[in-house]
């Protein structure tokens, strides 16, 4: 498993990430021990850094983490979010509850400084206000955390995020239904050394090219919830593109997978492909989903002309689909 150094902080992370709301119920049920199972696969594959927030199973993701890291000792950094979670969001935001929100996360975590702590797609207009970035300076300065980053919906939120000098990480959705990043803010990113750090790459699993368009979901399963946004943004279901239309563009994908690898891996190579991309934070609720998407990090990066129609799928076929402001 391949490190990258996560922006300006001076934490090594593994190229392939666990990203765990999985854990936290949010996509079906994940019971105790399948839980643990998926932690083990992901330190048995090298995978080191870690993805969580308070809401993801209203905590419960972070206490399992937190639990896994006190019994077995994986050396792993752990990157939690702080703003959608009790009265916090959208406009309740003082520092003393971000504080609060943020301690009570390290307590789960079992940590007294959590590695890194990420602003959660709170509102545009809170993020541009600055106070709540200017906050996570001093909590870095207290000892709370190591490191502060932001995750976020559009590009031009993490335009605006990538200009703060203290800023480690970006967290945005970036996959091959989704490939707008590339143009003008990776290369922002890397001139302002912000790490990268890249959410949905499976584009909630339907790029793992084993869905059918008939599928029916866990009613505690945000693919089943939030289908039109009911609950959340759009955007973070299927990456913005109906169901169905996804589960065809998948398929399109298919004959363009070359030999040796499967859908899921093309999809991982292709992001890792691009060394703006600091770390991929697949989700996964089964182990042997971990081993598979950890497989990436050895596989060779996949051609230019593979590559140059990759981008003009996007373009042709899948852009125009995407329901939510890119
Ligand atoms: N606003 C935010 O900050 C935000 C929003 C969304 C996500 N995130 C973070 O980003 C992480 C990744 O995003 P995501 O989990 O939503 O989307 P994702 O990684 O694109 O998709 C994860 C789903 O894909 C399926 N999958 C994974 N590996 C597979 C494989 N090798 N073969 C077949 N299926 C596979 C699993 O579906 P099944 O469970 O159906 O098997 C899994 O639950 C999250 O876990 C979370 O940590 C952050």
């Amino acid at each position: 498993m391949k490190q990258r150094t996560l922006g300006k902080s001076d934490i090594q992370v593994s190229e392939v990430g666990l990203g765990c709301w999985q854990l936290g119920g949010d996509f079906g049920p994940v019971e105790a021990d399948r839980a643990d199972a998926v932690l083990h696969a992901a330190m048995e594959a090298g995978i080191d850094f870690w993805d969580t927030a308070d809401v993801y199973g209203a905590g419960l993701s972070e206490s399992r983490i937190g639990d896994f890291v006190r019994r077995n000792r994986p050396g792993v950094t752990v990157a939690s979010k702080v703003g959608r979670g009790g009265d916090l969001y959208p406009h309740g935001y003082t520092r003393q509850k971000v504080r609060a929100s943020i301690e009570g996360s390290a307590k789960r975590l079992g940590v007294d400084a959590i590695d890194l702590v990420q602003l959660h797609c709170v509102p545009p207009e809170v993020l541009y206000d600055g106070d709540l970035l200017a906050w996570m300076e001093d909590f870095q300065r207290d000892g709370l955390l190591r490191a502060f980053g932001a995750s976020v919906e559009t590009l031009e939120e993490a335009k605006f995020a990538c200009t703060h000098p203290d800023l480690a990480s970006l967290q945005i959705i970036f996959n091959l239904f989704r490939q707008d990043a590339i143009t003008e803010l990776f290369p922002l990113a890397q001139a302002k050394n912000v790490g990268i750090i890249v959410r949905l790459p499976l584009a909630s699993g339907v790029l793992a090219g084993r869905m059918t368009a008939g599928q029916a979901f866990a009613e505690t399963d945000h693919r089943q919830y939030n289908r039109h946004g009911e609950a959340f943004s759009q955007g973070e279901t299927f990456s913005g593109i109906p169901f169905e239309t996804a589960v065809a563009l998948a398929d399109a994908l298919k004959p363009r997978v070359p030999e040796g690898m499967d859908l899921a891996q093309m999809a991982m190579r292709w992001i890792l492909d691009h060394p703006a991309v600091t770390t991929v934070i697949a989700g996964a609720s089964r182990p042997d989903q971990v081993t598979r998407n950890a497989a990436a990090s050895d596989l060779a990066p996949l051609d230019t002309a593979l590559h140059d129609e990759l981008a003009a799928f996007y373009a042709e076929k899948v852009r125009s689909h995407v329901q939510v402001p890119i």
